[in-house]
This record gives C-alpha cells, sequence and structure tokens, in this order.
C-alpha cells in the first residue's frame, strides 16, 4: 500500500544565471530530477518571503531559491537582497511548523550545469528523507 514518496521541489530561478544553468544542463543532458518545477523569476532579489510560502502553501514538499553568485547579479545587488531575505524565509517557516531544512538558497551561473544538477538531485534526495510535507504539518496540508 505504500507508494513511492516523490517530492515537489519549486524552484526560483533567476533569469540571468540559474535559469540558464538548468537550461544548460538540459542541453548537456546531465540527470536532473523531473520533480523540480522551475519558476523563472528575473532575479532572485525578485523572491519574497510571501513568494516561498505561498509556494508550501500551493503543496510543495521543498522550495530552492537559485540565483547568480554574488558579485554577477545582472541587477548589481539584487541578491544581496536576497541573502538578507532568506534567513527570515527560514523563521518563518520555523514559526508555521515547516521545517527550515525545506528551504534552500544556492548560487549557480549559466556555466554550472553540473552544478545545477547536483544541487538540485542533492535537495530532491533531502527532501525524499524528510518525507512529505502534509506529514509534518499532521497531514491536513
Ligand atoms: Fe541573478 Fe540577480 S539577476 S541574482
Amino acid at each position: 500500500m505504500s507508494e513511492t514518496f516523490e517530492p515537489r521541489i519549486v524552484a526560483f530561478m533567476c533569469n540571468w544565471c540559474s535559469y540558464a544553468g538548468a537550461d544548460n544542463a538540459g542541453i548537456s543532458r546531465l540527470p536532473s530530477p523531473p520533480n523540480v518545477l522551475p519558476i523563472r523569476v528575473m532575479c532572485s532579489g525578485r523572491v519574497s518571503p510571501e513568494m516561498v510560502l505561498r509556494a508550501f502553501r500551493s503543496g510543495a514538499d521543498g522550495v530552492m531559491v537559485l540565483g547568480c553568485h554574488i558579485g554577477d547579479c545582472h541587477y548589481i545587488d539584487g541578491n544581496h537582497r536576497t541573502i538578507k531575505r532568506m534567513p527570515l524565509v527560514r523563521n518563518l517557516l520555523g514559526y508555521v511548523g515547516i521545517n527550515p531544512e525545506r528551504f534552500v538558497l544556492d548560487w549557480v551561473s549559466s556555466a554550472e550545469a553540473p552544478k545545477f544538477a547536483r544541487v538540485t538531485n542533492a535537495f530532491v534526495e533531502k527532501i525524499r528523507d524528510l518525507g512529505p510535507i502534509a506529514d509534518e504539518l499532521g497531514g491536513g496540508a
């Protein structure tokens, strides 16, 4: 009766680096998990804590924010804003009863297709170990 748990992952990726890195991973045929729903944003600094919470509320078991490396942001300092905001996201997740380990922030450039594959595969496995978010929230999600 037990089914294999396939995590649902939402990945916010900035247009200029991470989304291009994901694209290149696909072009290079690197093994990437099918569990990841990519959401392209112009800059990782565009991702608000509310957007992350909304992704969880919509059924995501894990959420990723992927942006340009520090110093490479297309908008100069957009990812500095990301760095400042994401600790707040972790605090909010803890406050609403979601394990903050279900959220990750990382930097992936357009030239880092192998890194994209590595971080997404590792995150999917981590969330697979944590189990469905509905279990964590008492099955009521
Ligand atoms: Fe990529 Fe700002 S454009 S993080």
